[in-house]
């Protein structure tokens, strides 16, 4: 009889542990922004990290891409992890550099099989010039982006080489398959991000509790959208004046680039207004 009791609670307490009830400890990451750089990585990671379910770690771990870091090992990664209170069952982390790293998708997968992947896209025309107004802040002098992208070789220039996003999404696909990425666009989290977020919240099968009434558009924020509570809006870094750029610049690019959306559309099998 005491040994049916006994078996009896074993099972109770292995049938309703559940998820929620991982507290106080750091899991490896159930869902990683891979990418891209640039095309709202932050805001859509502050915006996930609102939902009761979900950890956000608050700095790009960059384990998998940078030697030192990876040969540290899993545990250091681990430790990297925010630490997940009741119902955090969701860690996550976004290091942009992932998605254009050689060795990322394959130390990911042997690390990690089961992890879901989140791809953030925007136009790359647009990626590019948000990239070159980064770089730019850094540097007292220099050049203007259509003196770049007039420069014979501008092709090999990294912030144009990344808006091929297909080159990189095919490495992938060589270790996930596709049902394992989540494709958000970039344009339409800056226009109606609660729609982006009701297919993310989907894909992390996580209640759809970040809705439209979460929001705000912030004038003094150029317009980006903000979510309602305390720091709810982007740092200074994120959302800055775009430089003009000539049409010829802006219609050489879009050149460049109809290749590889088309090869994307094709691998990704989605079909964003931009691609
Ligand atoms: P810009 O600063 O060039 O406008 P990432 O976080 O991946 O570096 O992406 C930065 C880009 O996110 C910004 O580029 C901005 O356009 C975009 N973005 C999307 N949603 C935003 C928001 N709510 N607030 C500020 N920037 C946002």
């Amino acid at each position: 009889m005491i040994l049916v009791l006994v078996i009896v609670c074993i099972l109770s307490t292995i049938i309703s542990s559940s998820p929620s009830e991982v507290t106080n400890s750091q899991q490896f990451p159930k869902a990683i922004i891979i990418g891209v750089k640039k095309c709202g990585t932050r805001a859509l990671l502050k915006f996930l990290s609102v939902h009761p379910a979900i950890a956000a770690s608050s700095q790009e771990v960059h384990f998998f891409d940078t030697p030192k870091n990876f040969r540290l090992g899993s545990d250091w990664y681990r430790n990297q992890m925010p630490i997940a209170t009741t119902n955090q069952y969701v860690t996550i982390e976004k290091t942009p550099h992932y998605f254009i790293d050689r060795h990322t998708p394959k130390r990911l997968a042997h690390l990690l099989p089961d992890v879901k992947l989140i791809l953030i896209l925007r136009d790359p025309v647009i990626r590019a010039i948000s990239d070159y107004v980064q770089i730019k802040s850094r540097h007292e002098y220099y050049p203007t982006f259509d003196e770049f992208i007039s420069m014979k070789n501008f092709t090999r220039w990294t912030p144009i080489k990344i808006g091929c996003y297909a080159i990189y999404l095919r490495r992938w696909l060589k270790y996930f398959p596709l049902e394992r990425i989540h494709f958000v666009d970039g344009e339409n989290l800056i226009q109606r991000p609660w729609e982006e977020l009701q297919h993310v919240q989907k894909f992390l099968n996580i209640s759809n509790d970040i809705r439209q009434e979460n929001f705000y558009f912030n004038s003094n924020k150029r317009g980006f959208p903000c979510i309602k509570q305390p720091n709810g809006c982007l740092g200074s870094s994120k959302g800055r004046q775009h430089p003009f750029i000539s049409d010829i610049t802006r219609a050489k690019l879009k050149n460049l680039y109809s290749t590889c959306n088309r090869q994307f559309k094709q691998l990704a099998q989605i079909n964003f207004p931009w691609l």
